[in-house]
């Protein structure tokens, strides 16, 4: 597989795919609850998702694909060569809030990430990385940050986590420069990737919410585990995540360990 043929194939989805959302942006938005309010999918999450699947099943029928609204495979077991898509990322905030949501897209072989994006719709900002040739924002090279004093950094967290911290946590969030959260793990991750903030964490993320900036976060020499520190199963429904600077995991890790695993 020519990885660098594919991403220029992938970066002209992503083109499309922005037409997509600034053409069917002028439909009546048609949202549909899944499990609750807090649970829903827009006619241009699935519209999204059609157009991107049905690239990869017509340029490379064999490839399986993960894709958070439907369309894709039962996939048991990461072999060969496999897709994960978040066609928006972000949908509360899209539906409510129009701003802060992304489009994620990620290539695996075997279980190694070999592409990874992130595309912030209203910033018209593209992050990704390619394996072994490093990681871009806006196709501009992109480095990791430094510095290890949590006085100095922000951290994105995800809200129900803030709720729910015990003493070792409370500790942390109180004496970093503060708390983040955006309620979209792509923008999320964007933020840490681009040293606005020193780490993320939250409790529950699916492979598509994961699986781009994993690919990222390697090229970048970020520490990425589950909240205890164990490597990540890309293949569960859902595992908490901690992704940060290399300089602050052992901190991190301690602060964090204490919360309950969230699997469905
Ligand atoms: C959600 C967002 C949110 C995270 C949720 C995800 P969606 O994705 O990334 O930040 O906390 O767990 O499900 O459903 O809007 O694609
Ligand atoms: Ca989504
Ligand atoms: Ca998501």
């Amino acid at each position: 597989m020519d990885l660098l043929a594919l991403h220029q194939q992938v970066l002209e989805w992503i083109e499309m795919t922005k037409q997509l959302l600034s053409i069917h942006l002028q439909d009546p938005l048609q949202v549909e609850m899944k499990t609750g309010v807090k649970d829903i999918v827009t006619h241009i999450d699935k519209i999204i998702e059609n157009y991107l699947v049905e690239q990869i099943r017509t340029h490379y029928p064999t490839h399986l694909i993960m894709s958070e609204e439907g369309l894709g495979d039962h996939i048991q077991k990461l072999t060969g060569f496999t897709w994960f898509i978040d066609p928006i990322d972000g949908t509360l905030n899209f539906v409510h809030r129009k701003r802060d949501y992304g489009l994620m897209i990620a290539f695996y072989h075997e279980s190694v990430g070999k592409l990874g994006y992130i595309y912030d719709f209203t910033r018209d900002e593209l992050m990704y990385a390619i394996d072994g040739y490093g990681a871009y924002l806006n196709h501009l090279p992109l480095k990791a940050g430094k510095g290890s004093s949590i006085e100095h950094h922000f951290i994105q967290i995800n809200g129900k986590m803030i709720l729910e911290a015990d003493d070792k946590a409370k500790k942390l969030l109180t004496s970093c420069l503060g708390t983040r959260t955006i309620g979209a793990s792509s923008i999320e991750h964007m933020s840490v990737f681009r040293g606005d903030a020193m780490g993320y964490v939250s409790q529950s993320l699916a492979p598509w919410d994961i699986a781009a900036p994993m690919v990222i976060a390697k090229e970048l020499g970020f520490h990425y585990s589950t909240l205890y520190g164990e490597p990540i199963e890309l293949i569960q429904p859902k595992t908490s995540i901690l992704v940060c600077l290399e300089s602050v995991k052992e901190k991190l890790l301690k602060s964090f360990s204490g919360y309950k695993i969230q699997s469905s």
